[in-house]
């Protein structure tokens, strides 16, 4: 089976930069994605290349190729639905925030809508392929809505997970460690969906990189992964504050460490803690989905990564007022950093936003510089914890356009995310210009101490 239209529902950090990617390995295929957010597509539309709504290095360039050629990007679902062999569901996932796994679940809402809504509108047999990271099983549901429409429409359910991280998702889609398609490899027609969606990727990834499992399998491997990768943090963050306790330096710990073949030296940068949209989430899903079993042990298991990450944000934010005399009340902090880590605007999860929460219930005057981040975004972000109004939280919280300018006057400098302007910064001249004693926080062990405590900061980094 050849593929000739693909239709991507969702226009966000998954589906944008995937879409991208196999319109420009595959010119005989039309690719459309859609999204109901009218905004975010007229971004992706947008005359100047450089105004899509998702930074990625490398990103623009390929959509400056291939929109117009066979990317498009549109409002009109229904019609590209119908029109397409295969459908990505890219949708987001969010943690649920009512109701039965209120705080734990994924919220599948919007995955149904989309099944519903291609049960509705589809006249010709599709591939439909889950791409958002979903709960292991979901595609069970999505078959129970899509079978039982009695148009005669037959549907194959794929499962292939996206494992792209943010700020390299250009160059994880051109060079994947894997590919992951979970199918019904037990009927001719699910093999021959998993074999459709293979001769995609097969435009530009060795087939011997692209792995066919169970629709099961591929579910939960997703979840493994991104659990995985979140516990190595957890990991070395517990271990840095034992370093702070005892003397060791938490990079020299991971260093010898990771040194060792078998652990590998990936993924244990100590950090103030990890964020994103992914890790989180999927764990809290994974330790749902063992608790639905019945398997309390491995729900506890699981769920002690995320209580560890919640661990190192308060810690890292409790040791700021503490260093500064037992209260930053009306003290000037400046946070350098929101995003979840370097080169994405994207701030889901991030560390920063629990850092300055908790520092504005101890009344601090926060001023925050990211190069990515627009002030909305911080207020929002900030709003959605709900702890205080939004006329409270912009009166406290100011947010400017450089790092230097940020620092004017500041009692004490945070960093949050290691971007890597902030190691070229004239810390001479911001140590000048702030409040003495002058103090540094780093959150992501990004600054030389040495050459800090020479220019007369206090400097505190994680894990030493
Ligand atoms: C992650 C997975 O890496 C990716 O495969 C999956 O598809 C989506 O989730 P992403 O969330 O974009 O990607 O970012 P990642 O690079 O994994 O970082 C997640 C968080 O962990 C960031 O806040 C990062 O700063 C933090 N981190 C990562 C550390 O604190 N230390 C590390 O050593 C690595
Ligand atoms: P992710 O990181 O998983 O890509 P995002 O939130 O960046 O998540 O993107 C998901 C996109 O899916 C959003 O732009 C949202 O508007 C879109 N979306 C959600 N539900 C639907 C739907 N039923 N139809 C079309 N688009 C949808």
């Amino acid at each position: 089976m050849r593929i000739k239209n693909i239709c991507c529902i969702g226009a966000g950090y998954v589906g944008g930069p995937t879409m991208a990617v196999i319109a420009q390995k595959c010119p005989e295929i039309n690719v459309t994605v859609v999204d109901i957010n009218e905004n975010r597509i007229a971004a992706w539309n947008d005359e100047d290349v450089n105004n899509i709504p998702i930074y990625e290095p490398g990103l623009s360039n390929i959509v400056g190729e291939a929109r117009g050629r066979n990317l498009f990007f549109s409002t009109d679902v229904d019609a590209a639905i119908d029109n397409a062999d295969m459908i990505f569901i890219s949708v987001n996932t969010p943690t649920k925030t009512y109701g039965i796994g209120k705080g734990m679940a994924a919220d599948l809402k919007f995955i149904e809508l989309c099944a519903r809504q291609i049960a509705r509108v589809a006249t010709t047999d599709k591939i439909v392929v889950e791409k958002s990271t979903l709960p292991v099983r979901t595609a069970e549901a999505l078959r129970n809505i899509l079978d039982d429409t009695g148009n005669g429409v037959k549907y194959q359910i794929l499962s292939n997970p996206e494992f792209l991280a943010e700020g390299t998702a250009v160059d994880d889609l051109m060079d994947p460690d894997r590919v992951l398609i979970g199918g019904d490899m037990d009927t001719s027609e699910g093999a021959e969906a998993v074999e459709a969606l293979v001769n995609v990727y097969a435009h530009w990834i060795d087939r011997e990189r692209i792995l066919r499992t169970n629709v099961w399998s591929s579910e939960l491997s997703k979840l493994t992964a991104n659990a995985f990768l979140a516990q190595r943090v957890s990991s070395i963050n517990s271990l840095s504050e034992l370093c702070e306790k005892t003397g060791a330096d938490v990079n020299e710990v991971a260093k010898a460490v990771g040194m060792d073949s078998r652990i590998g030296p990936k993924f244990l940068q100590s950090s103030v803690g990890f964020g994103g949209s992914c890790f989180q989430k999927d764990i809290l899903n994974l330790v749902y989905i063992a608790k639905s079993y019945g398997l309390h042990e491995v729900a506890d298991y699981w769920e002690q990564v995320i209580i560890m990450n919640d661990h190192q944000k308060r810690r890292f934010a409790a040791n700021i007022v503490k260093t500064l005399f037992n209260t930053v009340s009306g003290k000037k902090i400046t946070v350098l950093g929101w995003a979840f880590k370097k080169d994405t605007n994207d701030t889901r999860e991030s560390a920063a936003i629990y850092v300055v929460d908790y520092l504005l219930n101890e009344q601090a005057e926060v001023v925050v510089y990211d190069p990515k981040v627009t002030a909305e975004q911080i207020y929002n972000d900030l709003e959605y914890l709900g702890n205080r109004s939004d006329g409270h939280n912009r009166s406290k919280v100011s947010v400017v356009g450089s790092a230097e300018q940020a620092c004017i006057d500041s009692h004490a400098v945070a960093v949050l995310t290691e971007w890597d302007e902030f190691k070229d910064l004239d810390w001479s001249s911001i140590y000048q210009n702030m409040l003495k004693p002058a103090f540094l926080f780093d959150g992501r062990r990004l600054l030389d101490k040495e050459e800090k405590v020479k220019l007369g900061f206090n400097f505190y980094a994680i894990g030493s």
